[in-house]
């Protein structure tokens, strides 16, 4: 086989073998095939686009590129959720043991954030104790014994993916359904789930801005995932303003707490309903989606997903009396309010710029090395659509700094207040089953 003839046919528009396809994919991760022909081959890829079969093949190939985790030693159906990447998301901490209560096993391999907040570990690391330094044979103990558990990314997955994407990067091929769907595919699936359900988000602070582009994605990832045989699902939800209220690692945390004694935001909380009743049908705990949210709504109800959030808090070294009482968690010196400079309606929050603003306070990391604080943040009391009169509280700025007047003006130039009428956007567009 010649990737000289791989490039051609599909420069010409042609499907390509699951051989061809494996040919390329295993020569390029032993670098036994240049940057320069993967070049010409994706860029090919981007115009031609691929066939179902192609792209099923492809996540395949990457998936055998490097380590698979083996979970078989749990019991049940296990269910991951993916998320394209919101800012203040925080889902995850709370649809852990959400649905862990209903006994959908939940095993979360996770990693640090890069950007704008942490990622779920650094969250749940606000939390004095918690670790995820556990080993395999542990974290498989407390997914079975509590269904559900956190363990810190490890192995060498999908390294096709890394170089790829790293390629990709450079070459302006991002930009390709076929690309994106193989590439996070190809990593839940390396990590060992039977089934998944995805959260794409569209709008301003999106990696997708386009509600089209996002249906497309969200089609191309729930057909690979089925076609591979692992039951997937999607969501397709609304980022043009952050979810919930707050931003920020033990901030979000607090948030979490509060939706799971059944207190959270209105769009947090319907955004983890929908999310956890499809990982309740492909757990298969319930037959319908209707029936699968009836049994979270109680759960939220009578205490058990709060109870739950403690044991798993608990059986991780976590101080789980934060629960009880979250000024136990990390607080910042400062609280800052911002005002509003007119009255009207609030029109515009661009979810990226305060997921910046958030990090300028030290929510975040700039890169991969960087200290995170976990105590500051931002907590919205504003979202898209309420009135605000003149001197009234947009958001509060949660620092350890005094003066954090360049992060004020970051956060004035991002929300935008307007005399007309606004509507609040809608939370969920699709949902694909
Ligand atoms: N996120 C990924 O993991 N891969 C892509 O290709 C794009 C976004
Ligand atoms: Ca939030």
């Amino acid at each position: 086989m010649r990737m000289y003839d791989i490039i051609e046919k599909k420069r010409n528009g042609k499907e390509l073998t699951k051989e061809e396809i494996k040919f390329f994919i295993d020569g390029y991760t032993e670098d036994a095939i240049p940057d320069y022909q993967i070049s010409a081959l994706l860029m090919a890829i981007y115009f031609q686009d691929m066939t179902d079969d192609e792209r099923a093949n492809l996540t395949t190939a990457m998936v055998e590129s490097g380590d698979q985790i083996d979970l078989s030693a749990i019991e049940g159906i296990k269910v991951d959720k993916h998320s394209t990447g919101g800012v203040g998301d925080t889902t995850t901490l709370i649809l852990a043991p959400l649905v862990a209560s209903v006994g959908v096993p939940l095993a979360k391999m996770s990693g640090r954030g890069l950007g704008h907040t942490g990622g779920t570990i650094d969250k749940l690391e606000s939390v004095p104790g918690f670790h995820v330094e556990i080993s395999n044979d542990e974290f498989i103990k407390l997914v079975n014994k509590n269904k559900v558990a956190v363990i810190g990314q490890s192995g060498n997955l999908t390294p096709a993916d890394k170089k790829l994407y790293s390629l990709r990067d450079v070459t302006a091929t991002v930009n390709s359904i076929p690309l994106i769907a193989s590439s996070i595919m190809s990593k839940k699936i390396a990590s060992g789930a039977d089934g998944i359900v995805l959260d794409v988000k569209t709008g301003a602070g999106a990696f997708m801005k386009d509600l089209t582009d996002a249906k497309e994605l969200a089609h191309a990832m729930v057909s690979i995932g089925n076609q591979v045989g692992r039951n997937t699902m999607a969501v397709i939800s609304d980022m043009s303003q952050p979810l919930g209220f707050a931003i920020g690692n033990a901030l979000e945390v607090k948030e979490a707490i509060d939706t799971l004694q059944g207190k959270g935001p209105d769009d947090l909380t319907e955004l983890c309903l929908t999310l956890g009743s499809q990982m309740v049908v492909v757990a298969k705990k319930a037959e319908s989606l209707k029936d699968a949210k009836e049994l979270l709504e109680a759960n939220l109800k009578n205490g058990e997903a709060f109870n739950k959030f403690k044991q798993f808090l608990e059986s991780q070294g976590g101080d789980a009396s934060v629960a009880d009482n979250p000024e136990l968690l990390p607080q910042a010196a400062y609280q800052i309010e911002l005002p509003a400079k007119t009255s009207g309606k609030v029109s515009t929050i661009i979810a990226d710029e305060l997921g910046t603003a958030a990090m300028m306070l030290g929510a975040g990391r700039a890169t991969k090395d960087s200290e995170i604080d976990l105590s500051v943040g931002i907590v919205l009391h504003k979202k898209i659509g309420d009135s605000v009169t003149e001197g009234e509280a947009l958001l509060t700025i949660h620092s350890n700094r005094e003066t954090v007047e360049e992060v004020k003006e970051k956060l004035y130039q991002s929300i935008a207040i307007t005399q007309g009428n606004v509507n609040a956007p809608s939370l969920i567009y699709d949902t694909i089953t």
